[in-house]
């Protein structure tokens, strides 16, 4: 009844149990991944889990960590790798001053020829936006019509209140459970339940009381059930809300 929609299963971190950890999630309720690429490199190993598994889906983008790694024809493998039928995102795409904040124009150029393969391709996007809302903001508003998720929201409840009205869904992760969460609970409390999906970013960001283990999509309940909790709704309607705004926004149909 899980839908994980970000999770990093072609990361080195999984080297050594990939297969058997995927197949064990269905057991823990897990029904549904997304595997967001990074770079052509690891956009390419999430097609090949999708082919793998039936369960799981792959977004392809370069994200803007890894700016070094994206030079000549990178694009252009990126839209090839977008024909895929288990493409089902341009993603992870977005700004990151935190990790760099040298390059912003270069980010900022990469973000928007991402955003407009997207649009031609009639594909949603993942964003990720850290450290630098007031930049993303501005370059969504751009694109009329574009859809979807702002990855782990970590804006403000004004930033939230536009995306929402701009049509967009909040990914809501890990850090929703830890003690000093204050600025994604207030996002979480003015988002319709409609637009809300919930993520582990797998290896990353482990909810409380798995926090500083590796992440993988068994702990997505901790994340549903902090989302339940403040919501107000049973930790399983939060699943199956969330499942079926994943479904909605990324074209997919459960078997
Ligand atoms: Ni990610």
């Amino acid at each position: 009844m899980y839908f994980d929609t970000h999770a990093h299963y072609d990361d080195g971190a999984f080297d050594a149990d990939r297969e058997e950890l995927l197949k064990s999630l269905g057991e823990n309720g897990v029904e549904l991944i997304i595997d967001p690429g990074c770079d052509v490199d690891s956009s390419r190993k999430a097609l090949e889990l999708a082919e793998k598994f039936p369960f799981l889906y792959a977004a392809v983008g370069l994200h803007p960590e890894e700016l070094e790694k994206h030079g000549g024809d990178a694009l252009d493998k990126v839209r090839e790798l977008a024909g895929h039928p288990k493409c089902v995102a341009i993603g992870e795409i977005g700004l990151d001053y935190y990790w760099d904040a040298s390059r912003r124009e270069e980010q900022k150029a990469l973000f928007r020829r991402q955003i407009e393969l997207a649009m031609e391709l009639d594909k949603p996007v993942i964003v990720h936006d850290r450290e630098a809302h007031g930049d993303c903001l501005e370059i969504v508003r751009d694109y009329p019509g574009l859809r979807g998720v702002f990855h782990c929201y970590s804006g403000s409840a004004e930033m939230a209140k536009e995306l929402l009205k701009l049509g967009w869904y909040l990914g809501f992760d890990g850090p929703i459970t830890y003690k000093n969460a204050r600025k994604a609970l207030e996002a979480l409390e003015l988002c319709p339940l409609e637009r809300i999906l919930i993520e582990t970013d797998s290896p990353y960001l482990s909810p409380v009381p798995m926090r500083g283990k590796r992440n993988d999509s068994s702990n997505l309940r901790y994340v549903a059930d902090k989302i339940a909790q403040i919501k107000g709704l049973s930790p399983e309607e939060a699943a199956a809300l969330a499942l079926a705004n994943g479904c909605r926004l990324f074209g997919i149909e459960r078997a």
